[in-house]
């Protein structure tokens, strides 16, 4: 598997500091609040594990399966949710955890839902922002770690359902998805 990966973009060490530098940065900012962490599955696993252990507050966690990758190595566009919510979001501090905002589909398409659905207020915590991939103009309030236009695979990140198990993030070796 570490045979696959062109580059390490983003260290196990720099990973675990990424989640304490956020953790408290979410600690302070939502400080007397009960908000609701929303990972989009399943690529937010990780990072929502080892992010929600640096967050010193009483949170709550839910998940949301989504997708807009339908195999391959770019985003279709279309957002499909293949698992919804088990928890009213009505008046709710929601903060959702992703492990990359790209074209910004994605959460711009669960934001908009779920201020639809009336959460008192929604914000973003990602991994990763590839602000170059972009289609939709978003700037997530919470960033780990700002790389460049490259395929990524690890920690959570995957190309056809592999390589989430890689502990860090690494650029996929081209040869893999051209072949
Ligand atoms: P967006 O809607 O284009 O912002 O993409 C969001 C989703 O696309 C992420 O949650 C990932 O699942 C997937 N994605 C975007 N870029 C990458 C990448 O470089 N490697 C693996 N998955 C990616």
């Amino acid at each position: 598997m570490h045979n696959d990966i062109a580059e390490i973009l983003v260290s196990e060490s720099q990973i675990q500091e990424i989640c304490q530098t956020l953790g408290a940065r979410l600690s302070k900012d939502y400080a007397g609040k009960q908000p609701l962490f929303v990972g989009l599955l399943k690529g937010c696993m990780p990072f929502m594990s080892d992010l929600s252990k640096h967050v010193d507050l009483k949170i709550e966690l839910a998940y949301m399966s989504v997708s807009s990758y339908h195999g391959g190595i770019s985003s279709s566009g279309d957002v499909k949710i293949k698992m919804d919510l088990d928890i009213s979001i009505k008046g709710r501090d929601v903060v959702i955890v992703e492990d990359i905002v790209d074209t910004a589909s994605t959460i711009v398409t669960i934001i908009e839902l779920f201020k639809h659905r009336g959460a008192s207020s929604v914000k973003t915590v990602t991994l990763l922002d590839k602000p170059e991939g972009r289609k939709r103009p978003y700037q997530p309030e919470y960033v780990g770690y700002v790389i460049p236009k490259a395929f990524v695979v690890g920690y959570g990140l995957d190309y056809n359902e592999y390589y989430r198990n890689l502990p860090y993030v690494g650029i996929l070796k081209p040869e893999i998805y051209n072949s």
